[in-house]
């Protein structure tokens, strides 16, 4: 199954009832695993949980830490940006050459890098005093 399926697929799970708007995240690992994930709402934080959260919380409980490739999917009118929070989550996980597909339905995409994502990302390094 592609990355774009497997999103698809999970989107339908996707908890949404303030939002309307249903997204799906796909990711493989270096070792080829696909984890998938769903935006899950709430009534006290309507915004909930992204998509590209839950995937990488499954990877996460799964042992993996490594994304090699992802995608996510909503029926957006144009390929569907990751939020500013899920940009730093990503980057926690992947390298800046690692890429990244946004898409929608209707078959648009536009494929980034982590660092196109997130330029000037916040590291471990700017933590170090010396
Ligand atoms: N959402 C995601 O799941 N991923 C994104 O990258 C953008 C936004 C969800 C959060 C919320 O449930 C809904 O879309 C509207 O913001």
């Amino acid at each position: 199954m592609t990355l774009y399926d497997a999103a698809c697929k999970v989107r339908e799970n996707a908890y949404a009832p303030y939002s309307g708007f249903k997204v799906g995240a796909a990711l493989r690992t270096a070792t080829g695993a696909v984890f998938t994930g769903c935006n899950v709402e709430n009534v006290a934080y309507p915004e909930g949980t992204c998509a590209e959260a839950g995937a990488i919380a499954a990877m996460c409980a799964a042992g993996a830490r490594e994304i090699a490739e992802m995608l996510v999917v909503a029926d957006s009118p144009s390929p569907v940006p990751p939020c500013g929070g899920c940009r730093q989550k990503i980057a926690e996980f992947a390298g800046p050459e690692m890429r990244i597909t946004l898409a929608n339905l209707g078959g648009a995409r536009l494929e980034m890098t982590v660092a196109e994502l997130l330029p000037g990302a916040f590291g471990a390094g700017h933590m170090d005093k010396t």
